[in-house]
């Protein structure tokens, strides 16, 4: 098929990571189940790709993942209980977990050797179409589904896109860092990637979040690698190579992103979105105020 006429269809959400800034609490579970008021990590990302229009949600699961599995699948005893207690809305919440036409496949990742490994554990799966990939523990608050921004970004340019943000020069070696020349206010054109550079080698400070949209060619150069940095296979490699043959774009998304595979990410974002949520807003506000009050 004709790389113009195709359309995003699949996306592909690593989530056999080892999430060992958060043990104990993934010990026994993963880190994408960790929930921000009252949704798992990994359900805000489905719906963000949902509303980018992809239909295909493709997990690339490692041990203690069999939550995630539950989680998209009918839960026959809940419904049943919730609907003889006469719980319609609570019935309707967990129902509305898995939205309709949308197909959830697993891939076990044997091993964790690295983001970019686990990306090409899809490769039989994605065949020869672009595809999204959505790190859920990089959680994004944004009108728009970023995710679809970068759909859009890519029915213009077919061509890859990776997600940046500029941050500062000292957090470099915790990102992939591009080095890029503008195209305008939201684009750059990648030419070259690095893994986790020291502040002082980065090429610059524009750093690559947990969201991208790549060609199919991107396996081709998994396929290729050896272990990089840390000793495990990562995707900025073969993004790199990638960058030698296609263009590559970096996109300056719109929207606020919260590092959640890190404490402190995680508890601004519960924080932001309990000021949010219908619910709870008002009386949470409250209590912040409170805190604060016994503070100064
Ligand atoms: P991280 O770098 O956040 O690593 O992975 P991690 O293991 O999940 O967490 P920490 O650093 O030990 O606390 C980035 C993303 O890649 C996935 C993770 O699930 C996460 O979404 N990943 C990483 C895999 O799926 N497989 C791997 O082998 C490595």
């Amino acid at each position: 098929m004709n790389r113009e006429m195709q359309v995003i269809r699949k996306a592909v959400f690593p989530v056999a990571g080892m999430g060992s800034r958060f043990l104990p609490a993934t010990k026994a579970s993963p880190k994408e189940m960790m929930a921000i008021v009252d949704k798992p990590l990994i359900q805000y990302a489905v719906e963000e790709a949902v509303a980018a229009g992809i239909t295909d949600m493709i997990f690339i699961t490692g041990r203690n993942k069999r939550s995630i599995e539950d989680h998209f699948d009918k839960a026959y005893e809940l419904e049943a209980e919730l609907e003889k207690r006469g719980k319609i809305e609570l019935l309707r919440i967990t129902r509305e977990v898995i939205p309709e036409g949308v197909n959830c496949i697993y891939i076990r990742q044997s091993e964790p050797l690295g983001l970019g490994h686990a990306v090409l554990c899809a490769e039989s799966l994605i065949g020869n179409e672009p595809f999204a990939v959505l790190l859920a523990d990089d959680f994004m608050v944004s009108e728009q589904s970023v995710t679809d921004q970068m759909v859009q970004v890519y029915n213009h340019h077919h061509s890859s896109v990776l997600a940046v943000q500029d941050v500062p020069r000292e957090q470099t070696r915790q990102y992939g860092v591009v080095s890029s020349i503008r195209i305008n206010a939201e684009l750059e054109k990648v030419n070259g990637i690095v893994e986790k550079p020291d502040p002082e080698e980065a090429p610059s400070t524009l750093a690559v979040v947990g969201r991208y949209i790549l060609t199919p060619r991107i396996f081709h150069h998994l396929r290729q690698l050896r272990p990089g940095s840390g000793g495990e296979i990562q995707l900025t490699d073969a993004i790199a190579a990638l960058i030698e043959e296609e263009p590559v774009l970096a996109y300056r998304y719109q929207g606020i992103r919260y590092d959640c595979g890190s404490k402190l990410g995680f508890l601004k974002a519960t924080v932001s979105l309990g000021l949010a949520h219908e619910e709870v807003r008002d009386e949470f506000a409250a209590y912040l105020q409170s805190l604060n009050t016994t503070h100064d």
